[in-house]
């Protein structure tokens, strides 16, 4: 037997109807709001991904699909979606500011388990160009109302980072403290503590959390300008009376933010979805010098947390006669009712187990006539009226 590849997974049934769900709500949700949709390639080029996220974070370093194609060229299987929107906008929109959404499988090679995936799905929105704080509340704004339409509870938490040379800085000062602290830290945190300092502050190990509660916090070290604009958006989302949490050790695990940084956590602190402002990013990549803020959603993770929604149609047509089940066919679709149909005209009683389980209210026998309601175990002569009452 060929096994399926470690990470990866097959959506099928209730997870595949929650997957669809989702996305027809990402995209009802985000292109009604303004966001125009991109698609990008799965492929890139090592590079993008080397300066964007960063030479030393632990996708570049560790969790990089990475290889060499037949040409020679070394490429990647895309870790996440920003550095590729912001390298389309370069190409084809360099000169406006926009909206765009994107949604598709992200590859990072991480330790599978319930939640975290090698092959997984982000569904995300950018704003690039020249942008404000009114495009910071948009994207905080806009991402609430998916997740409200999701029926999803979840707490925004939100942190301001500084600049590029402010966390510099920080790190610096971050590095001698745990450096002083280092025997007290777990041994994931040891390893962190040379190339990837502010990662130890994601620790969820309980050696490490003492440790962290007391670490030097981020916000003495911004600089006036970043903690204005920050108080401007806070300011703004109380008046919209929208509600946070500050989390100052909220430094996330790419490079190319600066300023904002926010996530979306789940009841159970699973982080559904989280972004920020990259202004450098386009500088950083060496094509133009516009701004972004964004986000991107794990859209696995929100499967796992929603329960099953049923939209399915309640209708199962079934028959042995083609003319006649066809001219049904016909005449629902004419009325724009959804209904289930045998893939073939196999025995009746077959088609009548099928349409069981497909947990239907209704099976119209085109042969007979007849809607049969399974819900009160009664049957009627059919009348079109009662299909499109339900
Ligand atoms: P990220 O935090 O790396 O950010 O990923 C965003 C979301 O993707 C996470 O909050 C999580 O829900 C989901 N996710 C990440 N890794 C996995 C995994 N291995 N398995 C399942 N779900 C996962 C970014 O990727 C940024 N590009 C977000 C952004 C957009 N920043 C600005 N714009």
């Amino acid at each position: 037997m060929i096994e399926q590849v470690k990470g990866t997974q097959n959506i099928f049934e209730n997870d595949a109807d929650k997957f669809l769900y989702i996305r027809n709500k990402f995209f009802s949700v985000f292109n009604n709001s303004g966001y125009s949709y991109v698609q990008t390639p799965h492929l890139e080029y090592s590079e993008l991904f080397e300066k964007s996220i960063g030479q030393n974070s632990e996708i570049v370093t560790k969790q990089m699909y990475q290889f060499k194609d037949k040409g020679g060229r070394s490429l990647v299987l895309r870790p996440e979606g920003t550095s590729s929107i912001v390298r389309y906008h370069s190409q084809y929109q360099k000169d406006i500011t926009n909206q765009y959404s994107y949604f598709g499988q992200m590859f990072r090679y991480e330790n599978p388990q319930k939640n975290r995936y090698r092959e997984f799905t982000q569904g995300g929105i950018e704003i690039i160009g020249n942008i404000d704080t009114f495009s910071d509340f948009q994207i905080i704004n806009d991402s609430i109302k998916f997740l409200t339409e999701l029926e999803l509870k979840f707490t925004l938490e939100i942190n301001t980072i500084g600049s590029i040379k402010d966390r510099e800085n920080y790190t610096k000062e971050l590095y001698k403290y745990f450096k002083l602290n280092e025997n007290e830290l777990s041994d994931e945190s040891k390893e962190k503590l040379e190339i990837n300092t502010l990662r130890i502050l994601d620790s969820n190990n309980q050696e490490d959390i003492p440790i962290i509660n007391k670490a030097p916090v981020i916000t003495a070290y911004v600089n006036e300008e970043s903690l204005n604009k920050y108080g401007l958006l806070k300011t703004i989302l109380l008046k919209n009376n929208i509600p946070f949490k500050e989390n100052t050790s909220l430094v996330r695990g790419l490079d190319y933010y600066n300023d904002l940084t926010f996530e979306f956590v789940g009841e159970d602190g699973l982080v559904l979805g989280g972004g920020g402002r990259y202004d450098r990013l386009a500088e950083i990549l060496n094509i133009g010098t516009f701004n972004g803020v964004g986000v991107a959603f794990g859209i696995e993770r929100i499967m796992n947390t929603i329960t099953a929604k049923n939209t399915n149609p309640k209708i199962y047509i079934i028959g042995l006669n083609l003319e006649k089940i066809t001219s049904y066919c016909h005449l629902l679709d004419k009325n724009g009712i959804d209904y289930y149909k045998p893939p073939r005209l196999s025995k009746i009683n077959t088609q009548f187990k099928n349409a069981k389980n497909f947990n239907v209210k209704y099976v119209v026998n085109t042969d007979e006539d007849t809607i049969k309601d399974l819900e009160n175990n009664i049957s009627i002569d059919f009348n079109i009226e009662v299909l499109i009452d339900n």
